[in-house]
């Protein structure tokens, strides 16, 4: 046997035997905050029961939701000049969720916000920052993200960009070059694709006359759900953020398309104006991708030598802690 189909067949074992995390200790998507009509958000994020509550320097905050009493829904209480005030029997608590007269203190959960939209860590501690670096030329969050719902396990989403061999069938895209991928620091799993686009589709035609052929995926995984993805063709660079929430039914996925206005020209209105194709484009690449993945399912024991790459994916997020703070 060589050592290839042996390291392939021992993959495989460990594939059929590990458990997969339910839920990832990471980085989630709690919501927008334009518009809050009030000082305090509510939302659940798997069996996370959680708030944001905004300071009276207007910055937002994730804590648990629970009174420290016996549990009431603390959304449901009213500020005062103290700070919160539980509905249910009045224990009082600051901005920063600190209930003064037992010394105890609300979760307070690691949150960004960016162009009012709030991320959340969920688990255990919060070891790594996978949003885009600001530099001299920053990239911008979207007034709000584009949102897809997926009946399949969550993780098929996120190794797609590992299952190499449908890139030419669902994409249109002939590899350029063999695809290395990146395991540093643990907590990503990284690969560079580059390609040409062999496209016979409309989008895919208009694409290559528009950039040429050439393109280039740069795509990275923080723990498991949490994607930053950079497409680039001639001068166009497309930068996607999007998180996978997920749910008993499969999962939530919240996608935002980042602007780059540099990339686009340096005047303003070019940005203005490429705006709207770039989202057209983005689109309808993830349109082919939910419509291509919306029935597969996990079958370890089926999977071929060419699923390589997929196949250390999934063991990688096999290794991933799971959020245990709950
Ligand atoms: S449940 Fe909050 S004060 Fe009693
Ligand atoms: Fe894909």
């Amino acid at each position: 046997m060589s050592q290839n189909s042996s390291s392939f067949n021992s993959l495989k074992a460990q594939l059929l035997q590990a458990e997969i995390p339910g839920f990832p200790a990471s980085w989630y998507y709690f919501g927008c905050t334009r518009n809050a009509k009030s000082r305090i958000l509510k939302n659940d994020i798997g069996d996370f029961r959680l708030m944001a509550l905004k300071s009276k320097k207007g910055e937002w905050q994730v804590l648990q939701r629970n009174c420290l009493h016996m549990g009431a829904d603390l959304s449901k209480g009213k500020f005062t000049e103290q700070g919160l005030r539980c509905p249910m029997h009045g224990w009082q608590y600051s901005e920063q969720g600190m209930l003064e007269h037992k010394g105890k203190c609300l979760h307070r959960f690691p949150t960004i916000e960016r162009n009012s939209q709030l991320f959340v860590f969920l688990g255990v501690e919060s070891n790594f920052y996978p949003f885009p670096i600001e530099s001299s030329n920053p990239l911008l969050f979207p007034k709000s993200p584009l949102r897809f719902s997926i009946q399949i396990p969550w993780f098929l989403l996120s190794a797609n960009g590992f299952d190499i061999n449908h890139f030419e069938t669902v994409h249109e895209r002939v590899f350029t070059s063999i695809p290395q991928v990146q395991e540093s620091p643990d907590y990503v799993f990284r690969v560079l694709h580059q390609f040409r686009n062999a496209g016979t589709r409309l989008p895919n035609k208009l694409l290559r006359a528009l950039l040429g052929e050439a393109m280039e995926l740069d795509y990275s995984v923080f723990r498991g759900n949490c994607i930053y993805a950079i497409s680039s063709a001639g001068q166009m660079k497309n930068h996607m953020f999007f998180l996978i929430h997920p749910n008993p039914s499969g999962a939530e996925v919240f996608l935002f398309a980042l602007s780059s206005p540099g990339s686009m020209g340096s005047l303003p209105v070019l940005s203005f104006l490429f705006s709207p194709i770039r989202n057209y484009f983005i689109r309808r690449f993830f349109q082919d991708e939910i419509d291509s993945i919306h029935e597969l399912s996990f079958m370890p024991d089926s999977l071929e030598e060419t699923d390589l790459m997929f196949m250390q994916f999934i063991h990688w997020i096999q290794k991933q802690a799971h959020a245990a703070n709950k």
